[in-house]
């Protein structure tokens, strides 16, 4: 997969002029700066070019592109907080309503999308909505950016249809697992904030909205993160929850003292320091965090952890009991 900042130029110009809106902006995370460095150069091209600026492509259309380089913050993706941030605000979420479509950057009426989205509307464009809509299974149409990474032959990213068994697309294009499908332990397949499958869910679940909810997953950021034998997946999903922790921006009180609680939890369970009752406390505390916070980080940090307890307890639990016996030994 090869960056192309001329079709994301080109489709933020597109886009502009079909919500009618003459200022874009490019929000690019602040340790990314060779990729804002490539992109600032495509767009200095495409102004020189008369492709954008004042004139965009001769049509009239006053079209201008800035890109904006973050400071580093996951939170500032979020779209409420990305508005802060371009604001020259901290970078905390609002409170919705209003949404941006309403009221956005500069009180303005904003759209906020991912770059993969704009990146796609030329060909769309080009080619129609029809064949867009096409491709895929009914409401999980399109294209899909997925990146497979972990213990894959070859990792990458790759555009490939939405609803793609997920066993065929790790197959065809990542080489297969490290070590051969059987040695599969467990595949993340949206990113960090959506709950692990074991490899039995893996073999046939799709990779689109429905065939995940289904699986009580999520398609998320279709990161996807294969995971063999030889992980120790309890101890990745607490570093999961201290990276939520520690990008909480303190809002909120579920999310602000809930992820620190959940990551200290999930590190005494990772050692097998808890008592087995603990696991059903884990899973209570997540659903007091879900759907009670001003953006989804407070989710994120709950659904890996439902996931684990829901797909993966009996490892919890032995490790609890194996740290309980070595302590009963030593004590006697
Ligand atoms: C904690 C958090 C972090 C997010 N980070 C990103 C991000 O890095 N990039 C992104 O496009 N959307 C991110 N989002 C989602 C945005 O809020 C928004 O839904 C998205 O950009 C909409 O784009 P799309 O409709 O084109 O997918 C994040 C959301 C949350 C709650
Ligand atoms: S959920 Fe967490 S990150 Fe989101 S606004 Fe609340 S405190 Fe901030």
């Amino acid at each position: 997969m090869r960056f192309e900042p001329q079709k994301l130029i080109e489709g933020c110009l597109l886009a502009g002029v079909g919500m009618g809106v003459h200022t874009a902006f490019i929000y690019v995370r602040g340790e990314f700066y060779r990729e804002a460095e490539a992109l600032q150069a495509a767009i200095d091209e495409a102004y020189a070019a008369g492709f954008i600026g004042r004139d965009a492509c001769g049509s009239g259309w006053a079209f201008d592109l800035h890109v904006h380089r973050g400071a580093g913050a996951y939170i500032c993706g979020e779209e409420t907080a990305l508005i802060e941030s371009l604001e020259g605000k901290k970078g905390q979420p609002r409170l919705k309503p209003p949404f941006p479509a309403n009221v956005g950057l500069y009180g303005c009426p904003t759209t906020v999308n991912n770059v993969e989205t704009i990146a796609v509307v030329p060909t769309i464009m080009r080619r129609g909505g029809d064949w867009f809509a096409g491709i895929g299974r009914p409401k999980n149409t399109g294209t899909k950016l997925f990146n497979i990474s972990g213990h894959v032959n070859q990792p990458c990213t790759v555009e490939e249809e939405m609803g793609i068994p997920l066993k065929e697309l790790i197959e065809r294009h990542a080489g297969g697992v490290r070590g051969g499908w059987n040695n599969l332990l467990a595949i993340i397949p949206g990113g960090s904030s959506v709950p692990a499958l074991p490899r039995s869910m893996c073999e046939t679940v799709r990779m689109d909205f429905d065939g995940l909810q289904q699986a009580k997953s999520g398609l998320g950021t279709a990161a996807v993160i294969v995971m063999d034998k030889s992980t120790d997946l309890v101890r990745a999903v607490t570093r999961f929850s201290r990276f939520y922790k520690h990008e909480s921006c303190g809002q909120c009180t579920p999310c602000r003292e809930g992820t620190g609680w959940l990551w200290r939890v999930m590190e005494r369970i990772t050692e097998g320091r808890a008592r087995l009752e603990e696991i059903d406390m884990l899973d209570q505390v997540t659903r007091q965090i879900e759907g009670h916070t001003i953006c989804a980080l407070g989710d994120a940090a709950a659904w890996p952890i439902q996931g684990l307890i829901r797909n993966f307890r009996p490892e919890l639990e032995r490790r609890i009991v194996a740290y309980q016996a070595s302590q009963s030994k030593q004590a006697a």
